[in-house]
């Protein structure tokens, strides 16, 4: 909101915003993960920003009574069925994460993962801890596959023009047809190329050769499980930004979640935050030019050395969440000195 503030300062824009529950936040306060106040909100807005949900002491709550149970029900009831993950090594930040500087330098992927589908909303799905049996579901439809697929194509035309189509088409079913749906949209798309890897080996050459990734496209739980790992591998996980996008408005949430041991010191890294508010100009608003301007924004704090503590050393100096927001918008003054 910080950086929000300083790009309507600086383009003359009023942002109207109104601030509504989620997750444990609702638990709270409703007794609910979503509210329906909340969703009627989000239905009407342009566009929704959303901070992270989770909250330890809900672990032992039953499925439907977790904060997460929020997210996934306002995903859901949003139709979000594109989460457009993209992830890149900032200059100055090649040796952050644990991959060798010159492995890291010039990654920038992005991981375009289905968010309705898969084994977070399939049934039958159920629990007996007594009888020590569980079950969950791992559904797809053709229907499902193409659409999400259609994004993945439609953004490398914009970049670098590859699509890597992850599954685990040598055990799943549902990979199979996956396989077979994304071929089939590639044919539609020939000025792009596609290539298939199962889900093992993908996660192997994420860590092995970065750069040779532009867009990444997988099932939902894959694609929760290989965006952490981009995360890690692009310095923090706290960097990340996402875009949920759908038929109506879309919404917008860092990849990270709500680092509960990190919640309240202000200590927690805010760019993965601030460049979904980049994320949210562009693609929930419209505003590219203010996006571009916050990107530029980020970069450059980052340029400068700014840092904050999970990219430094332990115990080197670092600054805060608030400290680094303020630099942020302050890269973006409401009128530019000539
Ligand atoms: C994410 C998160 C969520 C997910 C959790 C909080 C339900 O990990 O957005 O990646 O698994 O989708
Ligand atoms: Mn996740």
């Amino acid at each position: 909101m910080t950086v929000l503030k300083a790009v309507a300062a600086r383009f003359g824009h009023d942002f109207i915003v109104s601030e509504w529950p989620i997750g444990a936040s609702a638990m709270r306060t409703k007794g609910v993960p979503l509210p329906e106040e909340t969703l009627a909100a989000c239905h009407d807005a342009d566009a929704v920003l959303l901070g992270a949900v989770g909250d330890p002491a809900y672990d032992l709550a039953p499925h439907d009574k977790r904060p997460e149970a929020g997210l996934l029900g306002i995903r859901k009831a949003l139709g979000l069925y594109a989460n457009i993950r993209p992830a890149r090594v900032y200059a100055g930040l090649e040796g952050a994460g644990p991959l060798k500087p010159e492995i890291a330098f010039g990654l920038d992927l992005v991981v375009v993962r289905e968010l309705t589908g898969g084994l977070y909303f399939g049934n039958p799905r159920s629990l007996d801890l007594a009888a020590g049996t569980a079950v969950n579901t791992l559904p797809y439809t053709r229907a499902e596959i193409e659409r999400v697929t259609e994004v993945a194509f439609r953004l490398a035309k914009g970049r670098r023009k590859k699509v890597t189509s992850v599954d685990k088409s040598n055990v799943l079913e549902t990979s199979q047809l996956w396989r077979s749906v994304a071929t089939d949209i590639g044919a539609r798309h020939p000025e792009v190329a596609l290539d298939h890897q199962l889900v093992d080996s993908c996660a192997m050459n994420l860590v092995l050769n970065p750069t040779a990734f532009d867009v990444v496209v997988t099932e939902n739980l894959f694609g929760d499980i290989l965006s952490d790992e981009v995360g890690a591998l692009v310095g923090s996980l706290g960097l990340l930004p996402s875009a949920s996008l759908g038929d109506g408005p879309g919404l917008f949430e860092p990849v990270h979640g709500s680092a509960p041991a990190l919640a309240g010191r202000d200590i927690a890294n805010p760019i993965g935050a601030i460049a979904t508010a980049a994320m949210l100009l562009e693609d929930g608003l419209g505003l590219k030019e203010e996006a571009a301007t916050v990107r530029r924004a980020i970069e450059k704090v980052l340029e400068k050395g700014a840092r904050t503590a999970d990219l430094v050393p332990r115990g080197a100096r670092a600054l805060g969440t608030r400290e680094m927001a303020r630099a942020i918008a302050d890269e973006i003054p409401a009128h530019v000195a000539v």
